[in-house]
């Protein structure tokens, strides 16, 4: 269970006619339970999605208020939530850090108490889950931006986290690939927080999070959520 209580995100923005360091407010105060197995996260361009999204494994820190996760707090208990909690980039450059696939998903695997040849056996099995078999050993800088973003979502689910949150998740996929991101994310047995442009995706999840200006404007039914979103598009009014 997430619980933000008064979470609120603030950064220095341009200096003032005078100099001093101006600060901004990218969230504003917000207070909410996240139980539901299946959370989408919507809103403009620059709204605050991804802000939201970084508050929940601690990768963003509540200037005021605070995050909790299981009654983890993800500031004092930072590693313990970040355990819990795997986290997929929208640029999955962000994450990959080894040279090739087969490397950085044994990486994700270290924690599991795995033999040297379990944990290679391993990797090329989650490797190729995601399409990725025949790409074990390529460079990882050569793979397409798709297949980037399979390697950062297989190597997040082999932490086996107990909630998944991801921004974008499926934003460079082709329709094939989208697809069974999209039923593989479906199906998982653990919670689900995903930040989306795609309304179907929000459309199935359980509960929407509309951002609007580093506030969240609605929160719960999907369709009136996803009526929100068209709405605050359509009239301008988003960032
Ligand atoms: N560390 C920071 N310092 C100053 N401003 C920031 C910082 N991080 C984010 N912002 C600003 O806060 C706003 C919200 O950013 P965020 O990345 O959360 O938006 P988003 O809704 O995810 O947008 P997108 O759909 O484009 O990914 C943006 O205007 C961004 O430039
Ligand atoms: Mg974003």
């Amino acid at each position: 269970m997430i619980e933000l209580v008064d979470a609120t995100v603030t950064a220095y923005g341009p200096p003032d006619g005078r100099g001093r360091a101006s600060v901004v407010t990218l969230l504003h105060p917000t207070t909410c339970t996240l139980g539901e197995r299946r959370i989408a996260v919507v809103g403009a361009n620059g709204s605050g999605k991804s802000t939201l999204a970084r508050l929940l494994n601690g990768l963003v820190r509540p200037s005021a208020g605070t995050v909790t996760v299981d009654g983890l707090d993800t500031v004092r208990d930072g590693a313990q939530v970040r355990r819990r909690v795997g986290f997929c980039f929208t640029d999955p450059d962000a994450q990959l850090v080894l040279p090739t696939p087969l490397e950085d998903v044994a990486l994700s695997l270290r924690r599991l108490d795995l033999a040297p040849a379990d944990r290679t056996r391993r990797a090329r099995e989650i490797l190729a889950r995601f399409g990725l078999a025949d790409r074990a050993e390529v460079p990882v800088h050569a793979l397409s931006g798709g297949q980037k973003q399979l390697l950062a979502l297989a190597g997040v689910l082999a932490t086996e986290p107990t909630v998944l949150v991801c921004d974008e998740p499926t934003t460079l996929l082709d329709l094939r690939w989208k697809r069974v991101v999209d039923q593989l994310l479906d199906g998982l047995d653990q919670q689900v927080v995903q930040v989306t442009h795609d309304l179907d995706a929000a459309a199935r999840a359980d509960r929407v999070l509309v951002v609007d200006d580093g506030r969240v404007v609605h929160d719960g039914d999907p369709r009136t959520g996803v009526e929100r979103y068209v709405s605050l598009m359509t009239s301008g009014s988003g960032r």
